[in-house]
């Protein structure tokens, strides 16, 4: 059983998913589309050791027992596909803040699925590692692939899985990731698919998440990047408005983050090509093309409630690296 480590992005949801109609399996209520954020990336190592009497895990330098129950978890799934008992040791570092609505779980479960799975030696197909990466997060079902994604959200275990739409490389956009805030967010997403039902707008989303997935899927095939932007933009929009008309309404923005959405939408205005997407934290991330990415970054830098940006490109499927963390 080898040491090995991972790395691999978080990724943003451009057409995003919300509600569970499997709990415990992490099927979606409906399919979603993302892409891979190079920059915004976890790196976890694991082996399995004779000697450990329990898992060891450790995860930003932190051992919190509601992440290591979780891990342990996922863990389980792996040995029991291995057919063996053994315990691991796990560590695993994110290039960027935890629980602030960033998808660290995504990058988190497909990284710990990846390195588990190729520590035991097991041979899984990209389909088997998305569908196993699924049940840790639904998230990380997506981040097992790379460049532009699509979760297709099945009925089953098996049908429930992420295809690569294309890879990293073929066509250059920008994510600036704007962060107002690197405190925990207040919104747990569990919480929250289970909520979605309760919005009385949400059973009009899912009869037209279909429409909207195969206009992303065009205005990428077309490289068509203002009608992904905007199609990206109004899709945060309802989502948050799904948010907001959930029994306990999730309210996730903090002044900062329509600071940013107000900011964006005036540099639209004067002509920058640029789009907000907001997951369920108050972080925006703002996608944009590589020759506008520099005035981005710069414009919204300077406003008052921006604590710092970080960048991303589109990012490849997970990949081992030499580097470890133990
Ligand atoms: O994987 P979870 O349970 O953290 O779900 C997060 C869902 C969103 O980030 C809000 C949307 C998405 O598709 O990433």
């Amino acid at each position: 059983m080898k040491k090995v480590t991972i790395k691999t992005a978080s990724d943003i949801a451009l057409i995003k998913y919300w509600g569970k109609k499997d709990e415990i399996l992490r099927l979606p209520e409906n399919g979603s589309v993302s892409i891979k954020l190079d920059g915004l990336d976890t790196v976890t190592t694991v082996e399995f050791r004779d000697d450990l009497m329990a898992d060891d895990i450790t995860i930003e330098g932190e051992s919190n027992n509601e992440e290591t129950a979780r891990v342990t978890k996922h863990l389980d799934r792996i040995r029991n596909l291995a057919g063996v008992k053994t315990f691991a040791k796990v560590v695993s570092q994110n290039t960027f803040p935890k629980g602030t609505g960033l998808s660290s779980s995504g990058s988190g479960f497909a990284a710990l699925t990846f390195a588990a799975v190729a520590s035991l030696e097991l041979k899984l197909s990209e389909r088997e590692l998305s569908i196993l990466a699924r049940q840790g997060s639904g998230t990380a079902c997506r981040c097992a692939c790379g460049g532009f994604i699509e979760w297709l959200d099945g009925d089953t275990s098996e049908t429930s899985y992420s295809v690569s739409l294309k890879p990293a490389d073929y066509w250059d956009i920008r994510d600036v990731v704007v962060v107002v805030d690197e405190g925990k967010k207040k919104i747990s997403s569990t919480e929250g698919h289970e909520a979605a039902r309760t919005s009385p707008f949400y059973q009009a989303r899912l009869d037209r998440i279909g429409n909207k997935i195969a206009q992303m899927k065009q205005a990428i095939e077309h490289k068509n990047f203002m009608e992904l932007g905007s199609l990206a933009e109004k899709e945060a929009l309802e989502f948050h408005s799904i948010l907001l008309t959930s029994e306990i309404p999730l309210i996730a923005w903090y002044p900062g983050t329509v600071e940013v959405m107000q900011a964006v939408t005036d540099l639209r205005a004067s002509g920058v090509p640029c789009y907000f997407t907001i997951n369920t934290g108050f972080n925006v991330h703002v996608l944009t093309l590589p020759e506008y990415e520099k005035v981005v970054a710069e414009h919204l830098g300077k406003l008052s409630l921006v604590k710092k940006i970080l960048s991303a490109k589109v990012g490849p499927a997970p990949k081992e690296i030499d580097q470890h963390l133990f």
